[in-house]
């Protein structure tokens, strides 16, 4: 009985918690300058693998980027918003590799 109480307790327990660190997680990854480019690289895996596969983001300099992601992003048939967050995130990414 008594080894019964300890394992509800310990699963109580550890429901309460997970959402908790759930919520922090997909927030904003600590690493990332802000919301966008964390967006932009969530948006990248999703959307730029799809064809070939996810290329190194560091394999292309900031200029090639600039015209790769409108490109790309046509290719994809994604809006200008998510083209904009992705091009932060590659941008980023070169500059903090
Ligand atoms: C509809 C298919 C398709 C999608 C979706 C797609 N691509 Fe491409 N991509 C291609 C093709 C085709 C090529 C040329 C062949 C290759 O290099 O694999 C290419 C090439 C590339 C290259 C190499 C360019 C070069 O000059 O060497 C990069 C980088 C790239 N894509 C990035 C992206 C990014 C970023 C996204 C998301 C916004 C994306 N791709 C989505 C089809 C796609």
């Amino acid at each position: 009985m008594k080894k019964f109480l300890f394992i509800a307790t310990a699963s109580i327990s550890l429901f309460a918690c997970t959402p908790k660190t759930a919520e922090i997680t997909e927030k904003v990854e600590p690493s990332f300058p802000n919301e966008d480019v964390a967006m932009g690289d969530k948006l990248y895996v999703e959307n730029c693998g799809k064809c070939h596969g996810l290329k190194t983001v560091t394999d292309y300099t900031p200029e090639q980027w600039k015209k790769i992601v409108p490109n790309m992003a046509a290719k994809a048939k994604i809006d200008s918003d998510a083209e904009n967050k992705i091009l932060q995130f590659v941008l980023w990414k070169t500059e903090n590799k």
